[in-house]
């Protein structure tokens, strides 16, 4: 048998407007997204708050609707085909959407038998679940009593509990501890080597540097740039940025750096200094010197390797807060 040849996820011009509501206006949350996902792939949408990652996994999900563009999972129309993409898929939500009225384990079977499984198979496959994931003590307890990073293994247990060809996660490591949340990394690592095809939304950029295979950088509802996180760093910010802030106007010297071979761009204002360099080496103690020639203090001094914090910067102009 060869695979099915369709992606596991695929859009093309994907759009969400919220529509007015009283005094607020219209919120064009996704401006026409293209997305190709191929089974197998661990997929990373990587933003700022608001960038829209969480309307998108909504229409892949099919919690929202979409206002234009069209959008596939495992090649069914997100609006068309609804019911059978929620058979198709896993999503484990932001939020502890666990039943508090059931037990752990209680809300594993639940879900196992809601898809059709029979009562035996649902506590076995639960039982597998828990054992792989590290939560078999648990499984008698409240899933408001756990840890958070226990109950976000659950809801990822609850997920997988129909054995789904895609699992959508949005921002599944958000307000974890550090060493939870690498945990956590170990667990998807593991799904995605036996196979499972993930796609995660995350404003976390070490999270995406370290999972996915492939990253959309979204901002304000748009793709800025997408590819493997080397890719992206050769491509948009291959540079190393460094940013001097002075205590007065940006002097004339500085900005002659500009014309330098090595340099790609600077961007002035204010008071404040940004260098885009292949080679840094040196270049932010220059800056330094050549504003106290020319009478100007420096109160704020960075140097930035390139990674996705630098892309970002390159594509936007604005430094990525999470
Ligand atoms: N149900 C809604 N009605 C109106 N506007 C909404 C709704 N949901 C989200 N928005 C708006 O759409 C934009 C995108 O929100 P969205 O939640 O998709 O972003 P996000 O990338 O998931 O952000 P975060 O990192 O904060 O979770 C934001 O401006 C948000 O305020
Ligand atoms: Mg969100």
């Amino acid at each position: 048998m060869t695979e099915p040849p369709e992606a596991a996820v695929r859009t093309a011009g994907l759009e969400k407007t919220y529509p007015a509501s009283g005094p607020r206006p219209e919120v064009p949350a996704v401006r026409g997204i293209d997305l190709d996902v191929p089974r197998g792939e661990f997929f990373g949408l990587l933003g700022p708050n608001g960038a829209g990652k969480s309307t998108t996994i909504g229409m892949l999900t099919t919690l929202v609707v979409p206002t234009g563009g069209s959008a596939h999972v495992c090649g069914l129309d997100v609006v068309k085909d609804s019911v059978e993409i929620k058979r198709r898929i896993g999503v484990v939500s932001q939020n502890n959407t666990l039943d508090s009225d059931l037990t752990v384990a209680e809300n594993l079977e639940f879900r196992g038998r809601y898809f059709g499984l029979r009562a035996r198979d649902a506590r076995r496959r639960t039982d597998e679940l828990l054992e792989l994931f590290g939560l078999t003590e648990q499984r008698g307890g409240n899933p408001f009593e756990i840890s958070g990073g226990q109950a976000k293994r659950v809801m990822i247990c609850r997920a997988l509990m129909h054995g789904p060809e895609v699992l959508f996660l949005d921002e599944p490591t958000a307000g974890l501890d550090p060493q939870t949340r690498t945990n956590l990394w170990e667990v998807l690592r593991g799904l995605q080597a036996a196979g499972q095809t993930i796609l995660l939304t995350t404003h976390y950029m070490e999270e995406a540097e370290a999972l996915c295979d492939r990253v959309a950088v979204v901002d304000h509802g748009e793709i800025l740039a997408s590819g493997t996180v080397d890719q992206l760093k050769s491509s948009a910010g291959a540079d190393t940025v460094i940013t001097v802030a002075y205590d007065a106007a940006v002097p004339e010297e500085v900005k002659a750096v500009a014309e330098r071979t090595g340099i790609s761009k600077v961007e002035i204002n204010d008071g404040q200094v940004r260098v885009f360099a292949a080679d840094p080496d040196g270049l932010l103690g220059e800056l330094v010197d050549l504003g106290s020639a020319a009478g100007v203090g420096v109160t704020d001094a960075s140097q930035l390797r390139p990674s996705l914090e630098t892309v970002f910067l390159a594509l936007t102009g604005r430094e990525y807060r999470d």
